[in-house]
Formats: structure tokens, sequence, C-alpha cells
């Protein structure tokens, strides 16, 4: 406990990430030049994450000695959260290549029970020359590896009913029994249906219908005041595989 979280991370991408990416800019450059869609103050950008660390703690997902795994990663921002909160284990899964050599390099070289790994698949806006369908996807991990899983804006970019099926199942299968799965929505109300991958929006019954196949939600917030980065953040446990 107590670990002090003095690494340069930001909340979000920064707008024009991708063309920086393109022409081989240093990850820290990138988020150097960020002007928009990101807190610049570092310290605001770790703030804002141990808040959500908090209500990891308080829904039972980051709990005591849990392994959690953190989809759709990113910059690793969420670990701020997590580091200090009694885990056992962090596992960042994304597939930007270069996020996850600056997440191994910055933070899992000083964080011993943190890893970082790559996961080729493809996404118009992130990864466009994927190789692995997100359609058909498979999570690198053995059944019940994990405790918790964080998805944070991650259904938010996958553009179709079909790959966040696809997603819930793999969840569903490397969850442990009574597994915790964090994920964001954005949801019709307010927002209009959208398949881009830019950003996945979803009726609200969609999104109950393919989350009540594994899970059941426990908890809810977010998601319908129409600001643009509103997201409707659900918690949810797996439910028990029933013999009939
Ligand atoms: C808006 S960012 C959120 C990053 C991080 N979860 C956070 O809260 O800061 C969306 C992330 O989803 C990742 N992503 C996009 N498509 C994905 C896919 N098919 N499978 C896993 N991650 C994906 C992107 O690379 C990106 O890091």
């Amino acid at each position: 406990m107590g670990f002090k979280f003095d690494l340069k991370i930001c909340s979000n991408y920064p707008i024009g990430v991708f063309d920086n990416l393109e022409k081989n800019i240093e990850w820290e450059e990138i988020l150097k030049r960020a002007t928009h869609g990101h807190l610049p103050d570092v310290q605001a950008g770790i703030d804002a994450s141990i808040d959500e660390g908090r209500e990891l703690v308080e829904q039972g997902i980051a709990t005591e000695n849990a392994d959690v795994l953190d989809l759709g990663c990113g910059n690793g921002r969420q670990l701020a959260g997590l580091v200090n909160t009694g885990i056992r284990s962090y596992t960042g899964v994304d597939p930007v290549i270069k996020s996850i050599q600056f997440c191994n390099r910055e933070l899992a070289s000083r964080i011993p029970f943190a890893r970082f790994v790559h996961l080729n698949v493809r996404n118009r806006m992130y990864n466009p020359k994927g190789k692995l369908s997100p359609e058909k996807v498979v999570l690198p991990f053995e059944n019940d590896s994990f405790d918790s899983v964080i998805t944070g804006s991650v259904f938010t970019h996958l553009g179709t009913q079909m790959v966040c099926k696809r997603y819930l199942e793999e969840i569903a299968r490397i969850l442990k029994p009574d597994g915790k799965l964090f994920s964001s929505w954005f949801r019709d109300p307010p927002f209009k249906v959208c398949s881009e991958e830019a950003r996945t929006v979803f009726t609200e019954n969609d999104i109950l219908r393919m989350m009540a196949k594994h899970f059941e939600i426990y908890y809810s917030r977010g998601g319908s005041s129409g600001e643009w980065y509103d997201q409707w953040c659900l918690c949810s446990r797996l439910l028990k595989v029933t013999d009939s």
C-alpha cells in the first residue's frame, strides 16, 4: 500500500493521436501535445482515476487479493486508482501496441503486480490493421482467470452488437464464478443509436438484453445527461451456471 503514482498519464486519448502514431512519434510526446479530449493536467487525470478506483472498491470490483483485467486499458490510467487497493494482480490489454509498450516501460517496470498484453484485434479507429477479427476474438487467457474485468469506454467503440456479444461471452469465460464486470456504454436515450467505432450507441433495451445473457446488473450511474462523454456505467456479476 502507499504506492505514489507519479507517472505521466492522461485521462483520455489526445486528439490527433492516430496521426501521431502513424508518424511514429513517442507516446509521451503525443500526450504532451494533447490539447483536447483529455485532462491536460496530469495530476487531475490521476485524481480522476483515483476517484474511479474508489468506486470500483465500493462496488466490489476491486477487492482485496483480486486478479483484475483492464480490457481496453489504453494508457493504463486506471491503474492509478487500483494500485493501492490491495488487489493481487492487474493485467491491461489493448490493441494499440504503442500504448502497451508505453505501459510496460513506464508502469509494469515499477509495479510488480502489473502487466500489459497486446491484443492485435482490429478496430477501425484504434487499430485498423489489426489481424484478429473482433467478432471472433479469443481473449488470451484461460477460463476462470480473473475476479474482475474492467472495460471503461470500450463497448462505446466496438461498433456492432455482434462484437459486443462476443466480448461479453469471452469476459464471462475468463471470469471466475461470481466474477464482476464494470462496463460503460453510450445509450439511446439520450443519444442516438450509432454503429460507428468512433462512438457506438445502443438502445437501453439492447444493452440490457446483451448483458442479461451472462450478467446481473447491481449498480448503475450516469448515461442520461446528454453530455458528450456521459456514459452509462454498469457494475454486474456473472450469473451462476445452472444445470437444466
Ligand atoms: C476511450 S479508450 C478507454 C481507455 C481506458 N479504458 C480508459 O478508461 O482510459 C478505448 C480503448 O478501447 C480500446 N479498444 C478498441 N477496440 C478494442 C477491442 N476490440 N478490444 C479491446 N480493446 C479495444 C482502444 O484501443 C482504447 O484504448
